[in-house]
Formats: structure tokens, C-alpha cells, sequence
């Protein structure tokens, strides 16, 4: 008996120390620096291919599906739109109708969301409609807003997160006649090129991983970095300027994108379009769902490595948060001879939403789990916006957990970050903005065109574990004097 509990003693210790080990081990253990070794060519998503209808529609076909894809772990499972990981790149232009035919060939429910577009409700992808497998949706509308990186991807109940990791993602970009955007690059794949930017955690099987990291109160932290599916990729460039969209397709990651000799590049653009005139800067920090139109100079026969440096201050939280981490993303290879090419003095000319007009202000505290102490319930509007009309939006975050924040349907301007006037990065058209902890934001938009007292519209943190664990809330959209009345 004695003998037992000696025996049991001793393994309960060592299994203690090794606890105690393990815990020392994740609280000073270095942050990441991964390097990449750039020996892929960059994945570029090919464009959707699409018909005209008779009623001069553009008409698309995703279909989720589940498949295998070769990141350099043998055959990992993968989730993807008409392939096996990502979707096609959509494009259409102002003024077009479009509809996009929607199948689920996937063996749990799903919806397609239209992230950054300015739709109809019932055409948005939210939770409330999924389409259970082997189901369809169609969703059409009218394009009617300015060129941007727009993307498009999942949003079932609760599922998002897991969805989004699988690989359901993809761009849709939106073209206009503004003379900017032909003086940019524009040669998709060419010159003017998608990165869409992952983070993954394989197990030792190859599989994706949603363990999560120790201490992160944001979801999964993977080490390696896919950019558009491909894991260190590289890129030939022929022309002196190229212009990369930018796209935080992580679910949980914040990146703080600066090229590897710190060289300033020209932001020319945000989530929802251009802005006035580029802005050079030497880094751009995305957090999960924002996007950002940059413009990088190349010499003849250089290499230039776009990095992630760290993205949050060094406290212990933000340290597990992946805040401290590093990562190389994509390796410029500029040819011996550049195609000569010159960046715009201004682009286009925004209109601004002034505050004085606005109609409603509300506020909105992000903490824990919760908007303003709730939880999201799809039977509940937290918002009920008059149609046609401008609101104001204050929102803070009160805690030392990073948090973005999306609104469905509209694109806002920042009008101020912590009561000073927004840095360029946040000058322009946004519809999801990093809420850094502890600060403050106020936003203003526009909700024009579009109004039903039945279907609601989200707003919520990107985040998606923060999501999917009950992070978002609804507003719904009405005609004066009309009451919601929420179908569900
Ligand atoms: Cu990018 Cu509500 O979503
Ligand atoms: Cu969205
Ligand atoms: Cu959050």
C-alpha cells in the first residue's frame, strides 16, 4: 500500500513539474519569427467565370464543396468554393445586376456573405437563412457602390469560425469608371494582384488544426502562413509598380503588413474603395476582415519580401493574443527590366458624411463575449435604422482582448479614434475596423436604398470565434414610421 502511494507520488509530481514546466515554457517562450523559404509561385485565384442572363444579369455558380489540397503536408482536407481551397475571384461593375447561384455540397449547413457589399437584407448571407446541404440559395442585386476589395464567405450559426478556417473565402472585387482606377495597376494577376492572407496550425497528420494556442482569448494562431493557399510563395514582377490587395482572411490573426527593408509603399486604398490620394506609410495593420489596396516601387532585379511585424504592445495578453508575432508573407521578384509605371497624385474625391446630419447616435461596448452585456439573438433588432437616413456610431472597446468591428450593408467613415482625427489608414471607406483595446471609435454611414422590416442586418466582431460565440448584433433597416417585424 505504502509502495502504491510512493509510486502514485512520484508520478503525480513528475506529471505536476512537467505542468509547471509547460506553463514557465509558454510564458517566455519567444514570439514567433517564421521565415519562408519562397520557393512556391503565388496562387493567384482565377477569375469566376459568368454568363449573361436575358435579363442582362451576371450570373455566377459557387458551389461549397469539401476536397483535398497540397500545402506541403501530404493531402491535407480542405474546404473550398468550385475547388478544393479559396473561390474564385468575382468581379462586377457599378451599375450591373448580378446573381450568384449558391449550392451546398458540403455536409453541414452553410451561407455565402457578401462581405462589404451594400445589398438587400434577404440577399446578405447572414445566420437566419442556411442552406442545408444540398440545398441552393440565389442571391442578386445590384452593384452599386465604388470599386473596392470586397470578399465573400461563410456566416452559418456558430459555425464561421470553423467554416472560414476550412478554407470558404474568397474576393469579389468591384470596378468603376473613376479614371483612378485605370491609372493604377490593373492587370489582374499581372501587376495588380490578390493576397489573401491565412494563418494555419497543422497537426502531425497534415490536418488543419483548431486547437488553438495557449493563453489566446481570439481562437486559432497558426504558425505557417498561406498567402491565396500557397505556403511560401514568391512572386515575378515586370513592372515597376505593383499593387497588392491586401485581404485578412484569418480568422482570428492581426497582421501589421511592412515590406522586409522597412521601404514605405502608397496606400491607395481601404476596405470600401480608394482613397482621395495615396498615403505613403511604412506598415498597415489589418485585423481580421479588413483589406488594403497598397502600391509597392520596385528597382530592376531586387527582391523585396512583404512582411507581418508585430501588431500589438507587449503586455502578457497581448503576447498570447499572437500580438508580438512575425511572419514573412510574399517575396517580390522584380525582373531585370521593369515596365516603366507611374503612381497618381490623387485618386478619387470621397464625399463626407457630416455628423451634424446625423439622425441617431448610438453606442456600442465590446467586452467579454458581449455587446453592450448581450449576447446576439436572432429574434431581438439591437438597432432600428430609418432608411435613407445617416447615424453616428460610437463604439469602444473596454478590455485588453483585441476585437474587429464589421457592419453588414454599409461602408462608414471614422470620424474620430480616441477623440483625434483618424491616421490615412482609416481615412476612407471601412466596413470592419480594429478595435484596439481600450480605445474608442466613432463612425458614421449611410443607410440608403434598401429597407425590410423582416430581415435583419449584422453587425458584430470579426473575430470569429468572438462571433460565433455570440459577439454580433442586429439592426434592422425600415421605412419611416414602419415598425420591425423580424421573420425567423
Ligand atoms: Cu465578414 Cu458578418 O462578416
Ligand atoms: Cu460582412
Ligand atoms: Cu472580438
Amino acid at each position: 500500500m505504502r509502495k502504491w502511494l510512493l509510486g502514485g507520488l512520484a508520478v503525480l509530481l513528475v506529471l505536476c513539474g512537467g505542468g509547471v514546466a509547460a506553463l514557465v515554457y509558454f510564458f517566455v517562450r519567444p514570439p514567433l519569427d517564421v521565415r519562408a523559404d519562397f520557393t512556391r509561385p503565388l496562387r493567384v485565384p482565377p477569375p469566376a467565370a459568368s454568363t449573361v442572363d436575358a435579363q442582362g444579369r451576371r450570373v455566377f455558380e459557387l458551389r461549397a464543396q469539401p476536397g483535398d489540397s497540397d500545402f506541403g503536408h501530404g493531402a491535407t482536407r480542405t474546404w473550398g468554393y468550385n475547388g478544393s481551397f479559396l473561390g474564385p475571384t468575382l468581379r462586377a461593375k457599378r451599375g450591373e445586376q448580378v446573381v450568384v447561384n449558391v449550392r451546398n455540397a458540403l455536409a453541414e449547413p452553410t451561407t455565402v456573405h457578401w462581405h462589404g457589399m451594400h445589398l438587400p437584407a434577404a440577399m446578405d448571407g447572414g445566420p437566419h437563412r442556411p442552406i442545408p446541404t444540398g440545398g441552393s440559395f440565389q442571391a442578386a442585386w445590384t452593384v452599386d457602390q465604388p470599386a473596392a476589395t470586397l470578399w465573400y464567405h461563410p456566416h452559418p450559426d456558430e459555425r464561421t469560425e470553423a467554416q472560414v478556417y476550412r478554407g470558404l473565402a474568397g474576393l469579389f472585387i468591384v470596378d468603376d469608371d473613376e479614371p483612378a482606377q485605370r491609372a493604377l495597376p490593373h492587370d489582374y494577376g499581372v501587376d495588380d494582384i490578390p493576397v489573401l492572407v491565412q494563418d494555419k496550425d497543422f497537426d502531425g497528420g497534415g490536418q488543419l488544426s483548431m486547437g488553438g494556442r495557449f493563453g489566446s482569448d481570439i481562437g486559432v494562431l497558426g504558425d505557417e502562413i498561406l498567402v491565396n493557399g500557397t505556403p511560401g510563395p514568391y512572386l515575378d514582377v515586370a513592372s515597376q509598380l505593383v499593387r497588392l490587395r491586401l485581404v485578412n482572411a484569418s480568422t482570428a490573426r492581426i497582421y501589421n503588413f511592412a515590406l522586409g527593408d522597412g521601404r514605405p509603399f502608397a496606400l491607395v486604398g481601404t476596405d470600401g474603395g480608394l482613397l482621395d490620394r495615396p498615403a505613403m506609410l511604412d506598415h498597415v495593420r489589418l485585423s481580421v476582415g479588413e483589406r488594403a489596396e497598397i502600391v509597392v516601387a520596385l528597382s530592376p532585379g531586387e527582391r523585396v519580401t512583404l512582411r507581418s511585424v508585430r501588431a500589438l504592445g507587449g503586455d502578457l495578453e497581448s503576447r498570447f493574443n499572437g500580438g508580438q508575432d512575425a511572419f514573412d508573407i510574399l517575396q517580390l521578384r522584380a525582373a531585370a527590366t521593369l515596365r516603366p509605371a507611374a503612381l497618381p497624385a490623387t485618386l478619387v474625391a470621397t464625399p463626407r458624411l457630416d455628423p451634424a446630419k446625423a439622425a441617431q447616435t448610438r453606442n456600442f461596448q465590446f467586452s467579454g463575449r458581449e455587446i453592450n452585456d448581450r449576447k446576439m439573438d436572432m429574434t431581438r433588432p439591437d438597432a432600428v435604422v430609418v432608411k435613407d437616413t445617416t447615424e453616428v456610431w460610437n463604439v469602444s472597446n473596454g478590455h485588453g482582448t483585441p476585437h474587429s468591428f464589421h457592419i453588414h450593408d454599409v461602408q462608414f467613415q471614422v470620424l474620430r479614434v480616441n477623440g483625434a482625427a483618424p491616421p490615412p489608414e482609416l481615412s476612407g471607406w471601412k466596413d470592419t475596423l480594429f478595435l484596439e483595446p481600450r480605445q474608442q471609435y466613432s463612425v458614421i454611414a449611410r443607410f440608403a436604398d434598401y429597407a425590410d422590416p423582416t430581415t435583419a442586418y449584422m453587425f458584430h466582431c470579426h473575430v470569429l470565434k468572438h462571433e460565433d460565440e455570440g459577439m454580433m448584433g442586429q439592426f434592422v433597416v425600415v421605412e419611416p414610421g414602419q415598425q420591425p417585424r423580424l421573420r425567423h
